[in-house]
């Protein structure tokens, strides 16, 4: 039985059917208990958390408590106090790198990562705050180790990279670029945007000192909120700053990391949802749920492949486990010759309400590795409630269109 026929949520679908194959932007639909707590807490709650006694404001602030503690272990069993919640990764991605870097750090990022990572880093070393090195990636999107240990210099401060590509579903071998880091005395910080909630992994076996990811992805929360944990010892600036409902008679930011990194009135419904998200993560399993997306990628990839004038672009294989860079996640990659990826994407949706992403992605430099330049690519990401028609669906308007 299928995550979808478990839930029934299907059956919920608004009519016409929606093929929605746009998950790596955002997933939808959600699991059923994510919009009920996610409107609750709008709802009946509303009251903001950490800021008053009276008992709706004390019920807010055990959600948010309860969300910590959540995300804690679904990284593993960290800290909860060292878990913020930034609001959406793009947010904890700045967070983290201009809390942490200094004047004179030297950075590695990987051609494969997303622009919430690039452009930032590329902002302080135009500004001349740090050098960047941007390592190559193969034509699937691939990172090699050996070419960020090759960059390594005694400035290094930082690895940065995105877990998996949002273009291909490539995996990183994190694990590998985490102990390059550690063994130089350097910092890993995990762009998880793509990967937490599609693979099982903990912070300390990819050996990450800090990991973000946005809640509203593959975690099947809500837009609003996102992760940002960092490792006990991490001493970030707070980048926002202002009212934390603590130390309230203080000019300055409070010490305590969830509060220097919380400034501002947090989106209780988004931390309801996501909080309602990880607990039907938990209970389907995230190894079964990356397995499942990773199945329905795999299939579309092969059958999209062997259309002619269609090129797949990355590695599909259907492996079981994807932990360490020896697969995917549920996203397919694919330019269908003759066509604009954009028109590609119009018409799909015209033909047969396959509702896919056209063009780069976000992702500045993977483009020149993998011979997507001109026009980028058309994506498809299969999410838990995707089921083996959406895969019949696209792979039977890609032919029509050939
Ligand atoms: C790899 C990666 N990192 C970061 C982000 C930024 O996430 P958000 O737009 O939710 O802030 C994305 C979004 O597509 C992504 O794919």
């Amino acid at each position: 039985m299928s995550v979808a026929d478990e839930t029934g949520y299907e059956k919920n679908l608004p009519e016409p059917i929606r093929r929605y194959l746009d998950n790596a932007a955002t997933s939808w639909p959600k699991p059923p208990e994510v919009f009920t707590a996610w409107e609750q807490a709008g709802r009946v709650i509303g009251a903001a958390a950490g800021r008053a006694t009276y008992r709706e404001a004390m019920e807010a602030d055990a959600i948010r408590t309860r969300c910590r503690a959540a995300v804690a272990r679904l990284l593993g069993d960290v800290d909860p106090q060292r878990v913020a919640f930034p609001a959406g990764a793009t947010l904890g991605l700045n967070m983290a790198i201009h809390g942490l870097l200094r004047s004179g750090d030297h950075v590695i990022a990987t051609a494969a990562d997303h622009n919430a990572t690039l452009r930032p880093l590329t902002w302080l070393a135009d500004r001349g705050v740090i050098e960047l090195t941007i390592v190559p990636c193969d034509g699937a999107g691939r990172v090699d180790p050996d070419l960020v240990a090759q960059a390594w210099r005694p400035a290094t401060r930082l690895v940065v990279c995105s877990h998996a590509s949002n273009v291909t579903g490539a995996v990183q071998d994190a694990r590998a670029l985490g102990q390059i880091a550690h063994d130089r005395d350097g910092l890993f910080l995990l762009d998880a945007a793509q990967s937490l909630g599609q693979i099982p992994f903990t912070a300390d076996v990819c050996h990450a000192d800090l990991i973000v990811a946005p809640s509203h992805k593959w975690l099947l929360g809500p837009a609003g909120t996102g992760i940002l944990w960092a490792r006990s010892g991490i001493d970030l600036d707070p980048l926002i700053q202002g009212g934390t409902g603590s130390a309230s008679d203080s000019l300055a930011m409070p010490a305590r990391f969830t509060d220097r990194m919380e400034a501002g009135t947090p989106d209780l419904p988004a931390l309801a949802g996501l909080l309602a998200a990880t607990g039907w993560l938990a209970a389907q399993s995230i190894d079964a749920i990356g397995r499942r997306c990773r199945g329905l990628a795999a299939n579309a990839a092969a059958r999209l492949g062997a259309i002619a004038g269609v090129r797949v672009i990355g590695t599909h294989a259907a492996s079981p486990r994807a932990e360490h860079g020896e697969a995917s996640v549920g996203i397919v990659s694919f330019t269908v010759e003759g066509y604009d990826p954009a028109e590609v994407a119009a018409l799909l949706e015209q033909l047969a309400g396959v509702q896919v992403r056209s063009g780069f992605h976000c992702a500045a430099c993977i483009h020149a590795h993998l011979g997507t330049q001109s026009g980028g690519t058309v994506r498809a990401s299969f999410g838990p409630f995707n089921t083996g028609d959406d895969v019949d669906a696209i792979v039977a308007a890609v032919q029509k269109l050939r």
